[in-house]
């Protein structure tokens, strides 16, 4: 049966990216697989954040998969800092990766470029290791993820493999699972940007109000032209709405293509906030629910106790492997 894990950092108001890229996903999972999702909590670390915004955050995100469809009875939601082999695991992996590999990812670089040295924390740096370890932990074979986090599930393959080859096959090798449309949803004030957590200009935050989101649809940068077409290299505006559009439909580019063929900007714009929002409307009401009940206290507890028995086997497999004295 495989085994699915993926995560989502609580550092900023989550976004459509985030949304039709992994989130929306998850719950396709849980009927014939073993699921475990989780909030990266002690990955919201490793740049600067308020402990109170920390906090709501990771309420924010428990609640989310839940609305999302994902269920408790049938897949294992836990916080990152609840499973102490995290950060166990992570202790033993920062040996098997090297500063030359950390240096090259192109997070590490896009994040830490405009600062020095003084104002880089080890954690934001050793990222990819912390992040192998949550993946390793769980022995999950599929990873699903957004196209910004292929990078970091092959460094993990490439840990596993260095530590296979020294060990034996001691660990299970993941591989990142990528949609098919919504895997990089662009923002929409600049469609050459990834919508990202940090840009309040061209994101959808899954918390804005539906006006809110139909008005920053609405003015979304398109181009000069007239034609509703997938071209992401000189239609890099009309191509994102046309993804949003598929993405919330559930349909091909293809298949969104011929539904505006002959369309105006105008009228396809409000075509893609009406799929936005029929997507988003249940999807918002059941988060308020959510947040009302604090259902998420008890799935978060129980998720925790689920999480821990699986990662701690794992933990002592590596541990003995690497030649720790594991005392039963
Ligand atoms: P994070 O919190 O940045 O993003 C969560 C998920 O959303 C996807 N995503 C997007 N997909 C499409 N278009 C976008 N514009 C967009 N922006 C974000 C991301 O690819 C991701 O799938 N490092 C991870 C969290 C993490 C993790 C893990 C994930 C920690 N450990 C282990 C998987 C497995 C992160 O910061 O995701």
């Amino acid at each position: 049966m495989d085994r699915i894990l993926s995560g989502i950092k609580p550092t900023g108001q989550l976004t459509l990216g985030n949304y039709l890229g992994a989130l929306k996903h998850f719950k396709d999972f849980q009927d014939q697989s073993e699921v475990f999702i989780f909030i990266a909590d002690l990955h919201a670390l490793t740049l600067p954040i308020d402990p109170e915004v920390l906090r709501n955050n990771s309420i924010d995100i428990a609640s989310f998969y839940l609305a999302s469809g994902l269920d408790p009875k049938k897949c294992t939601i836990f916080l990152q800092s609840s499973v102490s082999a995290h950060a166990e695991l992570n202790a033993i992996m920062q040996n098997y990766l090297f500063m030359g590999e950390l240096k090259r990812m192109t997070q590490f670089k896009d994040k830490c470029s405009k600062m020095n040295d003084s104002q880089i924390g080890l954690g934001i740096f050793a990222y990819p290791v912390l992040m192998a370890s949550d993946i390793i932990l769980y022995d999950a074979n599929i990873v699903p993820v957004g196209e910004d986090q292929i990078q970091h599930v092959e460094i993990t393959r490439d840990l596993v493999h260095r530590f296979n080859t020294k060990y034996g096959d001691i660990l299970i090798m993941p591989k990142a699972q990528i949609r098919k449309v919504g895997a990089r949803i662009m923002s929409l004030s600049d469609p050459t940007k990834k919508m990202s957590k940090s840009d309040p200009k061209g994101d959808i935050f899954l918390k804005d109000d539906m006006k809110t989101i139909r008005k920053k649809i609405m003015s979304a940068v398109t181009d000069s032209g007239t034609e509703v077409k997938y071209d992401p290299e000189n239609k890099p505006g009309i191509s994102n709405l046309l993804t949003i559009y598929a993405s919330c439909k559930d349909i091909s580019i293809e298949e969104a293509e011929k539904t505006f063929n002959g369309f105006r900007y105008g009228d396809f714009k409000k075509a893609v906030a009406d799929a936005v929002e029929e997507e988003l409307t249940p999807f918002k009401q059941r988060y308020e629910e959510i947040i009302a009940s604090k259902a998420y206290v008890k799935v978060l507890k129980e998720g925790a106790e689920k999480a821990s028995k699986v990662a701690s086997k794992t933990l002592k497999r590596v541990q003995k492997a690497v030649g720790l004295l594991t005392i039963d």
